[in-house]
């Protein structure tokens, strides 16, 4: 049975992609924080914090010797912080960067000695449209989502010869996402007051009226089905693809003002003020 490794497989699309998994046939060893122990809904559940160093060794070392080494790995755990950059404490924008980046870099490095020895591997990073550009009160996450775009594709050309492929994913807004991962930042200066609650408010409903988790779930396993990985996988609703192909092609200032206002992005001295 092809072993897979899933982390932030206790929630949201983590979740649905090692339910995905399991469907396929995989044998399924899921990391999180919040799990002990133990085998539940066919899922074997181990204690990870990708952020700790000791705690990925010990969920590699614990998932090796009982399961054998992974063919697969799919990176899942992700966090968000919800705040202007300028406000951001170096401690919060130092979390985001060890979940989502580090966290993901970690694994990668847990994992692929043990693939390299099977002779074949593959690397699944979850990333996602802010990968590719950037929305107002997300600075952080759209920092860690970019390096993970330029690190998993850095990585892919360096493993070409080994047998190990990597893929990224991209989702777009999804639904059943937990709030608890979504945290404001704790400071927020009086001048960014009024648009931070409404980007907030803005990517709550985004979220809400979001994709179907579980097909996302279904499309990567499909992809990990396939005989060779594409490079990125998006899957994103029409308005993400769209958002993705003007970021592209409209010049900056005029691609960052669409993006502020769609966000609702006030001046401080009132509405509707230019940035
Ligand atoms: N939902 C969306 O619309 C969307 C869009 C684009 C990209 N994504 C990406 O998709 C992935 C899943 O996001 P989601 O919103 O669907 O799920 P979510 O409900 O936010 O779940 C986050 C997962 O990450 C795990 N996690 C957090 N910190 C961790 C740590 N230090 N060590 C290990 N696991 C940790 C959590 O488990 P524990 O708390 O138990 O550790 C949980 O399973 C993320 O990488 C996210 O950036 C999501």
């Amino acid at each position: 049975m092809a072993v897979v490794w899933v982390t932030g497989a206790s929630s949201g699309l983590g979740r649905y992609t090692a339910e995905a998994l399991l469907a396929d046939g995989w044998l399924v060893v899921g990391g999180a924080r919040s799990f002990q122990d133990e085998e539940k809904d066919g899922m074997h559940r181990l204690h990870l914090d990708v952020s700790d160093g000791g705690s990925v060794r010990r969920f590699a070392d614990e998932a090796c010797a009982r399961f054998g080494a992974p063919d697969a790995l799919v990176n899942a755990a992700g966090v968000l912080c919800i705040g202007a950059c300028e406000d951001y404490s170096e401690e919060e924008l130092r979390r985001v960067m060890e979940i989502n980046f580090f966290g993901t870099a970690r694994m990668v490095k847990a994992a692929l000695p043990l693939m390299r020895e099977k002779g074949r591997g593959r690397v699944v990073n979850f990333s996602s449209i802010n990968g590719l550009l950037a929305v107002p009160f997300q600075g952080a996450y759209t920092a860690s989502k970019h390096a993970v775009e330029g690190y998993s594709e850095a990585l892919r050309m360096e493993l070409l010869p080994q047998g190990v492929e990597v893929m990224l994913v991209e989702p777009g807004d999804h639904r059943g996402g937990s709030r608890a991962y979504r945290p404001l930042s704790a400071g927020c200066a009086p001048c960014y007051e009024e648009s931070r609650r409404r980007a907030a408010a803005r990517i709550a409903r985004d979220e809400d009226g979001g994709a179907y988790p579980a097909r996302l779930g279904r499309r990567v396993a499909a992809a990990l089905r396939q005989k060779r990985l594409p490079l990125r996988l998006r899957v994103a609703q029409l308005p993400q693809h769209g958002a993705v192909f003007l970021h592209d092609l409209l010049p900056g200032g005029l691609f960052t003002r669409l993006v502020s206002r769609y966000y609702g992005v006030r001046g401080p001295g009132g509405a509707g003020k230019r940035q």
